[in-house]
């Protein structure tokens, strides 16, 4: 692991553009549950009755139930060193973008800014029927299901199962990764697309890709180096590395 780290810290070093791709797994260390993990959110709840088109015009109060509980969740938590590690490494580089397919905007709270919502945030709400957003929405909401003006209801503004993602962050995302040096996929499990391709998009246009992740994933044979260990831990060191090879102290 060392041996890989201090490859990646020299690989970064000399990078003007970076491209990364983070999943719940960077925000487990602040307490926030994964999905697919053991006891993780899709273990407890069906997402077809709570994270699909059809559930929103089914049950909307359902869906603004099970939203409003991870919104719950999500504002008792803190940002962790992982998060932080990525606001630091930003102003290191010419170009850094950062994807997250995460809806906590723990990023942002870190610091991070410009951050692509691939998926959507639990902080915005809009109106299918009229287009109205409302950003940000209130905590805790007002009623539920919120009412819109145009006599229709707000949804949460998250990307369900079965939707195509914001076409102008997707875009974003993808022509960072096209054009990146060097790209990381963190913290997730590489299953849901298109998401998942961003950092193998940004390998086949030739990128130096890196993957942390405590376990291996169905990807991890496509990326060149694959940091196992806990994102809160990797990151901070990743950075003291990088500053280290940046001084000429390493
Ligand atoms: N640091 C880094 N990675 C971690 C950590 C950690 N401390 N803890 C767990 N992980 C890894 C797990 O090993 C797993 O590979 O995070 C990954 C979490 O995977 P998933 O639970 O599948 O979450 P994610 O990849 O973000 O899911 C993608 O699925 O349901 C949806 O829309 C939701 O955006 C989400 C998408």
């Amino acid at each position: 692991m060392t041996a890989d780290l201090d490859r990646v810290a020299e690989v970064l070093a000399g990078a003007s553009r970076v491209s990364v791709l983070t999943g719940s797994g960077i925000s487990a260390e602040s307490g926030v549950p994964t999905f697919r993990t053991e006891d993780g959110l899709w273990e407890n709840y069906r997402l077809e009755d709570v994270a699909t088109p059809e559930a929103v015009a089914r049950n909307p109060r359902g869906v603004w139930e099970f939203y409003e509980m991870r919104r719950a969740n999500m504002q008792a938590v803190q940002p962790n060193a992982g998060h932080f590690a990525l606001a630091e490494l930003a102003p290191m580089f010419e170009s850094f973008t950062l994807a997250t397919q995460n809806i906590d905007g723990l990023h942002q709270r870190a610091g991070s800014a410009d951050v692509l919502e691939v998926h959507g945030s639990l902080w915005r709400a809009h109106c299918d029927h009229c287009g109205r957003v409302v950003d940000p929405f209130p905590f805790p909401a007002p009623e539920i299901p919120p009412p819109c003006g145009c006599g229709e209801v707000l949804r949460p503004s998250v990307v369900l199962f079965g939707e195509a993602l914001p076409h102008d962050v997707f875009a974003a995302a993808t022509a960072a990764a096209s054009e990146c040096d060097v790209a990381f996929s963190i913290g997730t499990s590489s299953v849901v697309w298109p998401a998942a391709g961003l950092p193998v998009l940004a390998g086949e246009r030739g990128a130096f890709v890196i993957e942390i992740n405590p376990a291996a994933t169905e990807l991890t044979p496509a990326f060149d180096v694959s940091l196992r260990g806990p994102a809160g831990t990797v990151l901070p060191d990743l950075v003291r590395r990088v500053r280290r090879v940046r001084e000429g102290t390493a």
